[in-house]
């Protein structure tokens, strides 16, 4: 969504790579309709694009573990969440070595995914991999890396006491967790790896009904290159200029909500730079895709100040400034557990949409 790269207009078919080092397309169908080089196509339906690129190879294998882990949440008759955080990537070769990013550290994601498991959910945490996790977020910052928080001595190697309380409690909280079952983490890089797995873990989860709701925190490309249009290997440079053509990625927040996990809870976030763009941008999601909730947040102050929108309220939850600078209070406690009263009315409302059990 927020690539910092001037992006033409996509223009159908076949990559030549020449030697200037411009990625150039030439139409397959000649005589098209529209002279290709105006021409857009227009988004891709997700039914296209899932037609005509090849499954992840560890698509199958995710799957199953997706199965198992809700086939026993369910008949423990626990809710399940799936979580999406991170950024994907859009690789410019098939041989990556350039690919374009988005931005999220995974922080959102992560944190929420703690209060989740402390709720009570079981968490599917669907992330980029590398990004920050669940408990060991703590730790990986890189300005906390753990060697900060660990000494040496005669004895061996131990936490420095001044962080041992913090520690033990966040240990015992992972330790819990794993014993348990309660989280399932699987990683994406790419936004096409990305597709794929949400596809086909809401088509798993869907059998939950009301009981599943999902928080979609990534941050989702919004163009890429179809894998028919991708130089193979690695962009020569030469003369300094690289102009690239991206087709618009699929707005799979539809095909979700219609068709693959239609009784489901769920929530999207909308992350803008303008203040004066979120109210409609929030507004305007939640319409086109009738889901139910859209989280509105700021880039500079998101992790203060949020807008939480359904189509008959909107709630600002916001941390004071003794809350957020001294306290240290994390703002997805008080959205996670905001977020978990509106579902518990979603499945207690079932019957009036007739869609219970
Ligand atoms: O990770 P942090 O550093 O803590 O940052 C958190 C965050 C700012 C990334 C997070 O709070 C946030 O706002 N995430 C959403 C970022 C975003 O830009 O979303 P989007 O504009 O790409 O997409 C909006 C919604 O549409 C998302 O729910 C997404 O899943 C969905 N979408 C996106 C692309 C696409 N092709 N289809 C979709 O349905």
């Amino acid at each position: 969504s927020h690539h910092h790269i001037n992006l033409d207009q996509p223009i159908p078919r076949k990559p030549i790579l020449n030697g200037d080092n411009h990625l150039h397309y030439t139409p397959a169908i000649s005589g098209a309709s529209t002279p290709a080089s105006t021409a857009s196509p227009g988004p891709l339906s997700a039914e296209v694009y899932f037609a005509s690129h090849v499954a992840p190879k560890s698509l199958p294998e995710n799957a199953e573990k997706i199965r198992a882990f809700v086939d026993r949440h369910m008949h423990e008759g626990r809710r399940v969440v799936l979580v999406t955080s991170g950024g994907t990537t859009v690789p410019l070769e098939t041989q990556t070595v350039r690919f374009i990013d988005n931005f999220s550290a995974g922080t959102r994601g992560a944190t929420s995914a703690e209060y989740f498991l402390e709720q009570g959910y079981a968490v599917i945490f669907m992330h980029r991999q590398f990004s920050l996790q669940p408990y060991s977020r703590h730790y990986s910052h890189a300005r906390n890396c753990f060697l900060e928080f660990m000494e040496a001595d005669d004895q061996g190697i131990h936490v420095m006491p001044a962080y041992v309380e913090k520690m033990k409690l966040i240990l015992e909280k992972y330790r819990a967790t794993q014993k348990a079952g309660l989280l399932l983490t699987l990683d994406f890089v790419t936004v096409h790896d990305y597709l794929f797995l949400l596809r086909e873990a809401a088509q798993i989860i869907s059998k939950m009904d009301v009981n599943a709701m999902y928080y979609l925190a990534a941050a989702v490309s919004d163009f890429f290159i179809p894998q028919d249009k991708m130089s193979e290997h690695k962009i020569q440079s030469g003369d300094g200029l690289l102009n690239l053509s991206m087709d618009q990625v699929p707005k799979i927040l539809k095909p979700l909500v219609n068709d693959w996990t239609p009784k489901a809870f769920i929530v999207s976030f909308k992350l803008e730079t303008d203040e004066a763009l979120l109210p409609t941008k929030s507004r305007q999601a939640l319409k086109r895709y009738g889901h139910q909730i859209v989280i509105g947040n700021i880039l500079t102050t998101r992790k203060r100040v949020v807008k939480m929108i359904s189509a008959d309220d909107e709630t600002e939850i916001r941390l004071t400034q003794e809350e957020d600078e001294v306290e240290h209070i994390e703002i997805e406690s008080r959205i996670v557990p905001a977020l978990i009263e509106k579902h518990t009315e979603w499945i207690e409302a079932c019957g009036k949409r007739g869609e219970c059990g």
